[in-house]
C-alpha cells in the first residue's frame, strides 16, 4: 500500500512536472508564505514608519503641482510621462523605457449651459470626453427629463427636436456609468439634438463629473455633456410639475487626430527566473480638471513605491517586477490594449497583474479575480499583513488596464477602499491632492509591495484555472 502511494506520488510529480503545474503542495506553499513575514515587516516599517513614510505622496504632489492634469493627447500629458521616465531612472530602476502607443485627442473648450425657461440660471457642466461642439450659436431646445432608458423608450415620440436630460439614480459605478457612455447615442436614436447626463456620483457638491462617452456607427452624433447632481434633480422636478424647460447649450468640443504617446514601463529583473513577471500598475492620465492626483495619480504612485520600497530594502525577487504606468487609460484603456497586443506572446509567463485604479485611501483589502487555488494563495499571502490588519480577499480584481490579461486567465488583483469617497471626488476638478492622505497612502503601498514581492518571489508561479 505504502509503496503503491509513493509511485503514485512519482507518477504526480513526474507529470506535473512535465506539464510545468504546480509542484508545491498547499501546506508546502503555507509554510512558504509564513517565511516571508520579516520580509513584510520590513516593507511595512520602511514604508508606514521608516525613511519612505510620505514618499508616494510627496512624489505624487510634486508632479501633479507641476503639469497639473494629463488629458489624453495634451502636452501636459507627454510632459508628465518625459518626467516620469527620468524620475524612474534616478531612482536607480532597471530596464525604463516607453512603449509608443497611439491615444485620441480631444478637447472641450468653452462650454456653457443655460436654462432659459422658466427662469435663467446658468448651469455648471462639462462635456463628455469625444463629444462633438455645438454650431457657435449654441443649441438652443426644449427639455425632456428620463429617468432611464426605458422611460427615454416609453417617452420616444416626445424626444425628436429635444435636449434629454436623464436623471438616473446612482446605484452603483459599473451600472449608472452606462447612462454617461450610452446616453448621447440613446436620445440621438429618438431624434433627441443633444443629451445632458446627471453625473455618475455617489455625492455631490454642484460638481459635475465628466468622463468617456462614446458615439455607434449609424446613429448621428449630438453633443453631449454632465450636469450637477442637483440641477438634474430640479429639473425632474420640474418636469414632473408640467414646468417646460428650456436650455441653451454651447460647446466648443473638438476631436483631432490621435496623438502620439507611451506607456511608461520600469522593473526591477528577476534574479531567478527574469523571463517570467509580476506586474503592477496604474495609469498616467487623467481628465482635464482637477489633478488627476486621486485617478489615478495615486495608483500609478503607489506602484512605483512597491518597487522603490523594495530597491531600497535590496531585495530582488526571482521574478522580474515590472511597473507599467498606463497611458490613454480614460479613453478606454488604449495603452492598456497597446502592451496586451505587443506582450501577450509571453502570457504564460505572467504571474499576476495588478491594478490600483479605485483610489489609495486606507484599503480594506485586495480584490483577487483568479483560480480557487490561487485564491487560497493571496489569502495566505494577505495574512502577512496582520501587522497592520488589512488582510481580507475579495472578489472582483478586474480593472480597465489588466482586464485583458485576466480575461485571457492571468490572475489579478485591485486594490480596494472607500469607493463611497472616491466616486465623490471621480472626474471633478475637486481631483486634487488635498483629497490624498499621506498616511493612507503609506499602507496602500506597503500592501502593494508585500503583495507583488511575494508573488514576484515564491518559487512557483500563482497556479491558473
Ligand atoms: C507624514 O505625513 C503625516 C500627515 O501629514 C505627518 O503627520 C507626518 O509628520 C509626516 N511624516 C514625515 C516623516 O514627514
Ligand atoms: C451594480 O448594480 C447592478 C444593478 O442593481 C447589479 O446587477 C450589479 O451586480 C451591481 N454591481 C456591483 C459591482 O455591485
Ligand atoms: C518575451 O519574453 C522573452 C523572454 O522570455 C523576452 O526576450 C521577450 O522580449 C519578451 N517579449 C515581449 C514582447 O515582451
Ligand atoms: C517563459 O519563461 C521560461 C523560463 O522561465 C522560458 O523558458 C520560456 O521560453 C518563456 N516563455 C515565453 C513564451 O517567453
Ligand atoms: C481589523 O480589521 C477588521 C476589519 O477588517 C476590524 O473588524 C477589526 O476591528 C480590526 N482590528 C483591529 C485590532 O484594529
Ligand atoms: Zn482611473
Amino acid at each position: 500500500m505504502k509503496r503503491l502511494l509513493i509511485t503514485l506520488v512519482g507518477v504526480v510529480h513526474f507529470l506535473s512536472l512535465v506539464s510545468g503545474a504546480p509542484q508545491k503542495t498547499f501546506q508546502e506553499r503555507q509554510e512558504e508564505i509564513a517565511s516571508y513575514g520579516d520580509v513584510a515587516k520590513a516593507i511595512i516599517n520602511l514604508a508606514v514608519y521608516g525613511k519612505a513614510q510620505n514618499r508616494s505622496y510627496e512624489r505624487l504632489a510634486r508632479l501633479v503641482d507641476t503639469v497639473g492634469h494629463r488629458l489624453s493627447g495634451s502636452k501636459s500629458l507627454e510632459n508628465a510621462i518625459q518626467i516620469m521616465y527620468q524620475n524612474l531612472k534616478e531612482d536607480g530602476l532597471e530596464n525604463v523605457h516607453l512603449e509608443p502607443v497611439k491615444i485620441p485627442h480631444w478637447e472641450r473648450g468653452e462650454e456653457s449651459a443655460v436654462m432659459l425657461e422658466p427662469r435663467t440660471h446658468k448651469m455648471a457642466i462639462l462635456g463628455l470626453g469625444s463629444s462633438i461642439g455645438t454650431p457657435p450659436e449654441g443649441v438652443t431646445a426644449e427639455v425632456l427629463v428620463v429617468t432611464s432608458f426605458d422611460d427615454l423608450r416609453r417617452r420616444a415620440p416626445e424626444a425628436r427636436g429635444k435636449i434629454v436630460v436623464y436623471n438616473q439614480p446612482y446605484v452603483n459605478y459599473s451600472s449608472s456609468v452606462l447612462y454617461r457612455v450610452q446616453g448621447a447615442v440613446e436620445a440621438a436614436r429618438v431624434g433627441a439634438v443633444a443629451s445632458l447626463i446627471r453625473s455618475v456620483a455617489s455625492f455631490s457638491i454642484y460638481s459635475p463629473h465628466t468622463g468617456i462617452q462614446k458615439y455607434q456607427d449609424g446613429v448621428p452624433k449630438i453633443p453631449t455633456a454632465c450636469l450637477t447632481v442637483e440641477d438634474a434633480e430640479m429639473m425632474s422636478r420640474m418636469a414632473s410639475h408640467g414646468v417646460r424647460i428650456v436650455i441653451q447649450l454651447k460647446m466648443g468640443a473638438k476631436n483631432y487626430p490621435d496623438a502620439d504617446s507611451f506607456n511608461t514601463i520600469a522593473e526591477i529583473r528577476g534574479s531567478k527566473y527574469p523571463e517570467q513577471v509580476v506586474l503592477v500598475s496604474g495609469h498616467l492620465d487623467s481628465w482635464d480638471v482637477g489633478q488627476g492626483a486621486m485617478d489615478d495619480g495615486g495608483g500609478a504612485f503607489i506602484s512605483w513605491e512597491a518597487l522603490s520600497l523594495i530597491k531600497d530594502l535590496g531585495l530582488r525577487p526571482k521574478r522580474t517586477l515590472r511597473l507599467v504606468l498606463w497611458t490613454g487609460e480614460e479613453q478606454g484603456g488604449v495603452g492598456a490594449f497597446q502592451y496586451y497586443q505587443l506582450h501577450k506572446a509571453n502570457i504564460s509567463n505572467y504571474s499576476l497583474v495588478m491594478e490600483s485604479d479605485s483610489g489609495t485611501f486606507l484599503p480594506y483589502g485586495l480584490q483577487f479575480t483568479g483560480s480557487d487555488k490561487a485564491r487560497a494563495i493571496m489569502k495566505e499571502i494577505m495574512q502577512l499583513l496582520q501587522p497592520i490588519n488589512i488582510t481580507q480577499v475579495f472578489r472582483d480584481g478586474e480593472g480597465t488596464d489588466i482586464s485583458y490579461w485576466i480575461q485571457a486567465g492571468v490572475p489579478g488583483a485591485s486594490l480596494l477602499d472607500d469607493l463611497y469617497k472616491y466616486f465623490s471626488f471621480h472626474h471633478t476638478h475637486g481631483d486634487t491632492m488635498t483629497v490624498m492622505d499621506p498616511k493612507q497612502m503609506n499602507v496602500a503601498a506597503a500592501l502593494w509591495a508585500v503583495v507583488s514581492y511575494t508573488v514576484a518571489d515564491m518559487e512557483e508561479m500563482l497556479p491558473r484555472s
